[in-house]
């Protein structure tokens, strides 16, 4: 049985995985479909509710995005946000046209109808306007429920279909009012209950992953050290015990302890079939001479492919191939609910496997986002420091070295990479920050060794410390100098070949947040 579902039609809204977020943190389940959706691929959801998502396009334009009109009058709530709003209400009637003046961020808005949508907003509030389009002509079977300056229909309700519209976004937290929109909405429009955990998702995928297996089929897993292929292992293993068997290559471009946490927690905790493949000089042989990024993570990605081909061909009766895919993933791939979605892990750390392995896919956590997987990691048992792991590029240390990999540049920043993490742990920073690297940038800067000026053999090491919510973005951390005192004095102090430390203080965008 599905659970209670709020069915999101996304319109091409920047905004729409924060949408269905927002929806699940109020322990409602979400998934967001495309505009073409019929009303049967919706009610095949279970849905008690639909959100019409925000969109680039005006509904006055040709090729816009549309839907059917039959949404609007399934009779199921609908809460139609910015463009989303404009579309249903031009779908009953009303008409959309552009605004004298456009209104883009904080915008004042002032409630006239404190009630039902609206009820326990304040009657002036600040919300997060982004928009060139207004609604213009309501017919009389609309009431507008509140107003900005330059916006009379700024949120509405139909007087006899639950269909509802807010021309702000309050699914972004800069809409401080937004969460108590969102909960009107789910909890008394669309009468949900707020019965929805991660822990149901367990059981639920364990019950999915028994049926899809079967009783004699072995299961095959790729482990990157990562939390998604971590997670989606433990879950298999819960499901099928030692009918799983994890494979996790040693590319050679690993931080320090990888195996040895791979292992601790696959096999000896959890007592997983896993095989770690030795393939390091294989890795490094082709990665000589090469220092085009690109070509790196060609090569490392090929490279991959074939060790792990040539080590799933020896499991016997493995049917079918495990893979971490997310719901982001799921939705950036075109929204398909079902189907193959072999090649959208291509930029993630198990490095993308092709469908000419010949395997069918079990993709557990395809209806997740990242922090409900850290849950369902937590649910498992997993160690701490696999569920808050930090992103770690399937590529590895390889971009993260400018230049040329070879073995004395790996170790020098293995052993930086230790000392950034370490400290960063230490200080209580590792769980406010997205991502802690270090860069090794093998330029030859001035130092003094005792009395003499020296320039041979040192580098350079950067330090990169960001905050992120989507990795899409990023800012550096403002964190306390004392930390990056400490980080650098121990790089320079330990770490042979490096005289000089540098902090990189670049935004995502223009720079991005790998050097490569
Ligand atoms: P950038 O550098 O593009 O990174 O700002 C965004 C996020 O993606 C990760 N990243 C990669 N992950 N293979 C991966 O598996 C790659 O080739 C790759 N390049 C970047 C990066 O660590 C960050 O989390």
């Amino acid at each position: 049985m599905k659970p209670a579902t709020i069915v999101i039609v996304d319109f091409g809204a920047q905004y729409v995985q924060l949408i269905a977020r927002r929806v699940r943190e109020n322990h409602v389940f979400s998934v967001i479909v495309s505009p073409s959706a019929t009303p049967d691929e919706i009610r095949s959801h279970n849905p008690v509710g639909l959100i019409f998502s925000g969109g680039p396009a005006s509904v006055y334009g040709q090729d816009t995005p549309r839907c059917s009109a039959e949404l609007v009058r399934m009779g199921l709530p609908v809460l139609g946000i910015c463009y989303g709003m404009q579309l249903a209400c031009e779908l009953m009637g009303s008409e959309v046209r552009g605004a004298d003046a456009s209104e883009f961020g904080r915008t004042e808005l002032q409630v006239v109808e404190d009630a039902g949508l609206l009820a326990h907003v304040p009657k002036q509030t600040a919300v997060w306007m982004s928009h060139g389009d207004i609604v213009t002509k309501l017919p009389s079977d609309f009431v507008a429920l509140a107003q900005t300056k330059n916006c009379p229909v700024a949120a509405v309700r139909h007087k006899r279909e639950p269909v509802y519209g807010v021309q702000f976004h309050p699914e972004v937290t800069h809409t401080p009012c937004g969460h108590q929109i969102i909960r009107n909405f789910l909890y008394d429009i669309c009468g949900c209950q707020g019965d929805w955990q991660v822990g149901n998702v367990l059981q639920d995928s364990l019950k999915a992953i028994k049926e899809q297996v079967g009783e004699s089929d072995r299961v095959i897993c790729g482990l990157s050290g990562g939390v998604d292929s971590s997670v989606t292992a433990a879950l298999i293993h819960k499901a099928i015990g030692d009918r799983l068997t994890c494979i996790f290559v040693d590319n050679g471009v690993m931080r320090n302890g990888e195996v040895d946490l791979v292992e601790g927690t696959f096999r000896q905790h959890f007592n997983v079939d896993l095989r770690v493949v030795d393939a390091r000089e294989r890795f490094l042989t082709r990665l000589k001479g090469v220092t085009e990024p690109q070509q790196k993570r060609i090569i490392i990605g090929h490279e991959f492919i074939d060790v792990f081909k040539e080590e799933a061909r020896s499991i016997k009766n493995a049917r079918f191939l495990a893979q971490g895919t997310l719901y982001p993933d799921v939705i950036e791939s075109g929204h398909s609910s079902v189907g193959h979605t072999s090649n959208i892990k291509i930029h993630h750390n198990v490095g993308g496997l092709p469908a000419e392995l010949g395997f069918d896919l079990i993709e557990p956590l395809r209806n997740l986002f990242k922090d409900e997987v850290r849950r369902v990691g937590e649910h498992l048992g997993l160690p701490e420091e696999i569920v808050w792991r930090h992103p770690f590029p399937g590529p590895g240390l390889a971009v993260r070295i400018m230049g040329e990999v070879t073995e004395d540049r790996l170790s020098i920043l293995r052993d930086a990479d230790d000392i950034i993490i370490e400290e960063i742990r230490s200080a209580g920073w590792y769980n406010k920050i997205a991502q802690a690297l270090g860069v090794l940038v093998p330029v030859s800067t001035v130092g003094v060794m005792g009395d003499e000026r020296s320039f041979a053999g040192q580098h350079v090491v950067a330090v990169r410390l960001v905050e992120s919510a989507d990795f899409m973005t990023a800012s550096w951390a403002h964190i306390d100098h004392e930390i990056l005192g400490k980080i650098s004095t121990r790089i320079m102090n330990e770490v042979k070949g490096v005289n000089r430390v540098v902090y990189d203080i670049s935004t995502k965008p223009p720079a991005t947040i790998e050097w490569q």
